[in-house]
């Protein structure tokens, strides 16, 4: 009797022990999955444009080689547009970079840049470095091949908030190229809004880093948007660290400049008169980018 009942008991403790075991086993399983999850949101949130410009990494170093190989040689097929600097094209990955699931920009300047091109783009490399803001396009990548210099951003599938304004055939091409199979509908005022919103933070964060840093070409075109409506300013490359003036904060920096920046329409006056730009001709240039982005009408 007392056999079969220590028997019972054995087999008991082992059913117990059997059942400790499982759910360890389950809950092992669980924390598991639960970290792989977690490292898969970790993984995508790096890739998004707004994880991109939170993070703080100065741009890698990307040879040519794998910039003409990522671009079929700066195919045709992958130009998402053109500017004063000279083409972008899109692709996906560049080895000597992260994965990021929204893509690359590169752009690439369209003749040799030359001794002093090059110079300056260094210069300018070395001042955004320091630069991290959640609304500023950040530059991952960059070449100095004094043959072909190139700017690796991420890919911006918004476009930009001149294209998503105007809608001109033109516009609606590079929208395609960038993924919308049919024109996106005009972007709500609330959208606009908040695109502004995002692109004059940047602009102010740009203004209160010591030294300043000044955007010199601030537009509706410099202005990119996600695939989420989140709206960064890009394009510092024109920017240049200011010495901000001796004394209080509020005191107005200048930087003469040799060369003059912006676009038509977006200019401050003072610039074309006195080659002087500020943050109050960056301010003139984010005031007609409102009007532009508000009413719908050109900047001249
Ligand atoms: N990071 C990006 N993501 C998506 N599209 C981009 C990106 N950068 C540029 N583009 C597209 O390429 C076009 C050309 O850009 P680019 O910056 O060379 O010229 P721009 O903005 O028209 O003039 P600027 O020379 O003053 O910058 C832009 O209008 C935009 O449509
Ligand atoms: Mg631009």
């Amino acid at each position: 009797m007392r056999a079969e009942a220590e028997a019972e008991a054995e087999a008991e403790a082992a059913a117990v022990e059997a059942a400790v075991a499982a759910v360890a086993a389950a809950e092992a399983q669980e924390a598991a999955a639960a970290a792989a999850a977690a490292a898969a949101a970790s993984a995508a949130a790096v890739a998004s444009v707004a994880a991109l410009a939170a993070a703080t990494a100065s741009p890698a170093a990307v040879p040519l080689d794998e910039l003409i190989a990522a671009t079929d040689g700066f195919a045709e097929a992958r130009k998402v547009g053109e500017g004063g600097f000279g083409r972008v094209y899109r692709c996906d990955a560049l080895p000597s970079l992260p994965r990021v699931a929204c893509g690359f920009a590169v752009k690439t300047a369209l003749v040799g840049v030359g001794a002093q091109g090059l110079a300056e783009l260094q210069s300018e490399v070395r001042t955004l470095s320091a630069a991290c803001h959640r609304s500023l396009l950040p530059l991952l990548g960059v070449c100095l091949a004094p043959a072909r210099a190139c700017l690796v951003y991420p890919l911006c599938r918004g476009g930009s908030l001149e294209d998503r304004l105007y809608r001109a055939p033109a516009a609606l091409q590079r929208l395609r190229m960038l993924g919308f199979e049919t024109p996106p509908p005009p972007l709500s005022s609330a959208a606009r809004l908040r695109v502004l919103r995002d692109a004059a933070r940047a602009l102010h964060y740009l203004h209160t880093l010591s030294p300043m840093i000044l955007h010199r070409d601030v537009s509706a075109g410099n202005i990119l948007l996600d695939e989420r409506g989140n709206g960064y300013l890009a394009d510092v490359g024109l920017a240049r660290a200011a010495e901000a003036g001796a004394g209080s904060s509020q005191q107005v920096s200048h930087l003469s400049t040799q060369r003059i920046f912006g676009k038509p329409g977006y200019m401050d006056s003072i610039i074309t008169h006195d080659g002087q730009a500020s943050q109050l001709t960056d301010g003139f240039a984010l005031g007609i980018t409102l009007l532009v982005a508000l009413t719908g009408r050109g900047a001249l």
